[in-house]
């Protein structure tokens, strides 16, 4: 390992800056690649085969360009869908984003968990299989959201975004009586890296309060872990944005604090 690790951060668009804000906050020594792959969003529209068609040969392509010590899969539908394929395909580690089930499971006191992840996200086996592994007897509502990340985008990009679209997307979340405290959703693991983007909004439209599992400050410490110990300070290589459609990203003010204040090239 290098002193200043290079890590590829890689999405569909732009949620993946949600689980980057963390990993630079933890790892401030490393240079950051983010690569949106744009040009094949929405990911949640495509089947598991062109996932994998897509990112296997792409990947190739952005670890022989940017050598990156670590990529972080920062996308669950990407990840449920393709992340056995990267691992047997390329030696450089991968950490995923996963539905975060598991801890959602533990902490739920009403035992009533939603999974809010894109249509390819709730419908993959490697999610139902954590249901099957790690539900601990709760009852668990997966919602497989058309639009949800495609209005994140829209919003991060400055266009106006309604609540009754955003509501209409969260609404299945919520189960149960909404008068009785202990017989209702209490906890909705955000399974998709675009929805963190609408966090507030959510929690404003939210019909009764939840707990919001957001899984990018685990990511964080996992990335840290493999990558070990640091020492030489902050990189000052600055942070590249990639969109493989080409398009100049022109939202810089915006983006900077998504890469700790870094000049984005
Ligand atoms: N950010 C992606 C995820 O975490 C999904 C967005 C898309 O549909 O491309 O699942």
């Amino acid at each position: 390992m290098t002193n200043s690790p290079t890590i590829l951060v890689f999405d569909s668009g732009l949620g993946g800056l949600t689980v980057l804000r963390e990993v630079v906050a933890a790892r401030p020594d490393a240079h950051y690649t983010y690569v949106a792959d744009d040009a094949f969003f929405p990911y949640g529209h495509h089947s598991e085969d062109e996932i994998i068609a897509r990112v296997v040969p792409l990947m190739g392509e952005l670890i022989a360009t940017h050598k990156p010590d670590l990529v972080v899969i920062a996308c669950n539908t990407m990840s449920v869908s393709v992340m056995s394929h990267l691992r047997a395909a390329y030696r450089v580690p991968f950490v995923g984003t996963v539905p975060a089930i598991k801890p959602a499971c533990a902490q739920s006191k009403t035992r009533r968990v939603s999974v809010l992840g894109t249509k390819a996200t709730v419908k993959r086996e490697y999610t139902q299989a954590l249901i099957r592994d790690h539900s601990q007897g709760c009852e668990v509502t997966l919602v497989g959201s058309p639009e949800l990340a495609t209005l994140a985008e829209a919003a991060l990009s400055g266009t106006t975004v309604d609540d009754s679209d955003i509501f209409a997307e969260l609404k299945p979340c919520f189960v149960g009586n909404p008068e009785d405290t202990t017989a209702r959703t209490d906890t909705i693991v955000l399974a998709c890296t675009h929805y963190p983007l609408l966090l507030d909004r959510m929690e404003r439209l939210a019909p009764w309060p939840v707990q919001w599992i957001d899984p990018a400050p685990a990511i964080a410490r996992r990335v840290s872990d493999l990558l070990g110990p640091y020492g030489c300070g902050i990189a000052q290589t600055g942070a590249e944005m990639i969109f493989t459609s080409n398009r100049a990203h022109g939202l810089s003010a915006t983006l900077t604090p998504f890469f700790g204040g870094r000049a984005v090239a």
